[in-house]
């Protein structure tokens, strides 16, 4: 079974001047489309070839968990994104911010708190929890929820190869500039997927062998 890598669900010029096209020419066609065929070149002849995405991801380590975890992820992590639009979230998600969090800014500020203290590569999460709370998560390399039975809502690459074209080394900046390219429809679509949420991509009704955006 071949995975694929969806389509970018905007142009490559469309989150300017946030994230770049140089930086989406690099992190879509090249990082994540590297990912994908080492993923498709590692599971031939294993019993990973005839499962699906989340399946490996929930039962693999090392390299294949390494590869399938993070086209899972970046193909997450584009839904999260939309060309800048100035839209924030609904007054109803606001309030589920305030609950957890004590507001729509208070939650940027850890989010960002939680980002810039992720040491080295890794991934920084909205995830809700089975009883319906929203958290703050840090994952490493290419750790995922998935693999602690919590749903994502949001993520942002902080690995470098997310920012370095264009902030350098400053992730601040980055993180800074994430919070005009978020996609609040993306994240609460996420929120009321049926449970268990966190075991389907965002948009998927059925078990498939490669993963896709939702539009
Ligand atoms: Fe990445």
């Amino acid at each position: 079974m071949e995975h694929k890598i969806p389509q970018l669900p905007y142009n490559k010029n469309a989150l300017a001047p946030y994230v770049s096209s140089e930086t989406l020419e690099y992190h879509y066609e090249k990082h994540h489309r590297a990912y994908v065929a080492k993923l498709n070149a590692l599971i031939q002849g294993t019993d990973f070839e005839a499962m699906n995405l989340i399946d490996i991801i929930l039962s693999s380590s090392g390299p294949i968990f390494n590869n399938a975890a993070q086209h899972w992820n970046h193909t997450f992590f584009w839904g999260c994104l939309r060309p800048p639009n100035g839209a924030g979230p609904s007054q109803k998600f606001v309030e589920l911010l305030r609950g957890n969090f004590g507001g729509l800014e208070e939650f940027k500020t850890q989010f960002g708190e939680a980002a810039l203290a992720n040491f080295g590569s890794g991934w920084t999460w909205l995830v809700q929890n089975e009883n319906g709370s929203l958290e703050i998560l840090n994952t490493s390399n290419a750790d995922n929820p998935l693999r602690h039975e919590q749903h994502p809502l949001l993520t942002l690459d902080v690995w470098e190869h997310a920012y370095y074209i264009d902030y350098r080394n400053s992730r601040p900046n980055f993180v800074n500039a994430f919070w005009q390219l978020a996609n609040w429809e993306f994240v609460e679509a996420n929120l009321s997927r049926k449970q268990p949420k966190w075991a389907r991509m965002p948009g998927q009704t059925e078990q498939r062998s490669s993963t896709r955006l939702p539009h």
